[in-house]
């Protein structure tokens, strides 16, 4: 069991950057070499054995990191097992959105590197964090504010990668 792995995230609240290092935590404490870093600042997949990548949705869509992260890496990614992960309210309040077409949105963002895994996790809603137009929106569709990431949840998707990903 060794191999470098990239966690790569993209977040504008701080909740799928706290997803991505939990997910980091628990492959480190799984025995691999981890790098938790934001899409943006990564200019290069040279030395890694596999990829996590982890992006919140708004209002319906993955963020466009993703797209563009895919676009400028994508020979090194078409090289190694990728695993995503989306974050979002719609786990815990459907009216934001189908979990699935969450999940499929970061498959064709990938395509055609074909990810060994993809799933949603709850993310966290803060009104302290929101402008007023985002806390308009939110408070017209009566979206519940809280943290409901699921570390156990999180955790266990991460331990499942490795064997997922042939590491
Ligand atoms: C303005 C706004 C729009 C959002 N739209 C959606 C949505 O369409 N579907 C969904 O599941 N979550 C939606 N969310 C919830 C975010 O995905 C959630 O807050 C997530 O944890 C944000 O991740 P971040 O902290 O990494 O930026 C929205 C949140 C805000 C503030």
């Amino acid at each position: 069991m060794s191999g470098r792995i990239l966690v790569a995230y993209a977040s504008r609240k701080g909740s799928t950057a706290g997803i991505a290092q939990a997910i980091g935590k628990e492959l480190t404490s799984e025995g691999y070499a981890v790098d938790v870093n934001e899409m943006k600042s990564i200019t290069s997949l040279a030395g890694f054995n596999a990829v996590v990548i982890g992006a919140p949705v708004y209002t319906g869509k993955v963020t466009g990191d993703v797209a563009a992260f895919v676009t400028a890496n994508k020979d090194g990614l078409s090289r190694l097992p990728v695993a995503g992960f989306v974050t979002g309210i719609a786990p815990v309040y459907p009216k934001t959105g189908d979990v699935k077409g969450f999940t499929d949105q970061l498959i064709t963002a990938l395509a055609p590197i074909r990810p060994v895994a993809v799933t949603m996790f709850a993310g966290t809603l803060d009104a302290e964090k929101m402008n007023f137009v985002e806390r308009s929106l939110t408070s017209l569709m009566k979206v519940p504010t809280s943290d409901f990431r699921d570390w156990d949840a999180i955790r266990a998707w991460a331990r499942k990668l490795p064997g997922m990903m042939n590491l």
